[in-house]
């Protein structure tokens, strides 16, 4: 079944019939690690929150407490595995051409905050992954622990969960930008920009 994204009778800007060689949209393999790291992503932000909150604030260092941080590391530790292993992806298999219904500056500003996401998705996991091992609270569930990074010292531990915390707040500002562009894209500008990540629908 011909892909409906294909098909030839897709109107450019100026009403010109375009035929499509190359893909248009992105692969299933990198379509799947996209909404991975999303999943990821909007459960590790709520948490570390809360659970921040609750320890730091409420100053409740309960079962609950450090099962919600044991989740947390675990959980960002594998965002980075995952963001690593789509970055080789992705330099093997280049993603599709941008979209011809761009303006210059909605390229140059894709760009930018595509490659300040992928930047942010190694840097926040990695600082956070750093202010562990300051801090010596590597364990996971009390079952093994990650390796260290740093050999302990509680004091640079802060500006390790400061630097943590102020990017992660960049990557969730950066987050609400490109959610908004992809949903302007399809409900306003109505063009291929968000189905390119998503399944191909019948019909
Ligand atoms: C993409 C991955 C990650 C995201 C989006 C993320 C997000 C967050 C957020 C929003 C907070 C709350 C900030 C605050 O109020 O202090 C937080 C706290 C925290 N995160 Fe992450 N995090 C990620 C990965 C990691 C990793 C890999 C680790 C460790 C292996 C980690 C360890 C921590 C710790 C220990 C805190 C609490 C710091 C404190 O108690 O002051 N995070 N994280
Ligand atoms: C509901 C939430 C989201 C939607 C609807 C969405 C939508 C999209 C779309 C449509 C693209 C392709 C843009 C294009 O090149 O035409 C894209 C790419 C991308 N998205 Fe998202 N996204 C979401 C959440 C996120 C989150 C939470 C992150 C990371 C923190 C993220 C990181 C990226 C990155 C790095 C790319 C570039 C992919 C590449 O070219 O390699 N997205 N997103």
């Amino acid at each position: 079944m011909p892909d409906p994204i294909q098909k030839p009778e897709r109107l450019n800007g100026a009403g010109a019939k375009v035929i499509h060689l190359a893909p248009r949209t992105y692969s299933p393999v990198a379509q799947a690690l996209h909404w991975v790291t999303v999943a990821f992503v909007f459960m590790l932000v709520p948490v570390g929150l809360y659970m921040s909150y609750r320890g730091n604030e409420l100053n409740i260092w309960d079962a609950t407490t450090n099962g919600l941080y044991s989740a947390h590391k675990l959980g960002g530790f594998l965002v980075l595995l995952i963001v690593i292993g789509r970055l080789v992806y992705r330099f093997q298999n280049p993603p599709p051409a941008d979209e011809p219904t761009l303006e210059p500056w909605q390229r140059m500003a894709s760009h930018a905050t595509h490659w300040s996401l992928y930047g942010l998705l190694i840097l926040v996991p990695l600082m956070g992954w750093i202010g562990i091992s300051l801090y010596g609270a590597r364990s996971i569930f009390g079952l093994f622990d990650l390796p260290a990074l740093w050999s302990v010292n509680q004091e640079a531990s802060k500006t390790a969960f400061l630097l943590h915390d102020i990017l992660g707040k960049i990557m969730g500002l950066l987050i609400v930008v490109h959610i908004a562009a992809a949903l302007y894209h399809h409900f306003h500008r109505k063009d291929n920009v968000l189905r390119r990540m998503l399944p191909p629908t019948k019909g």
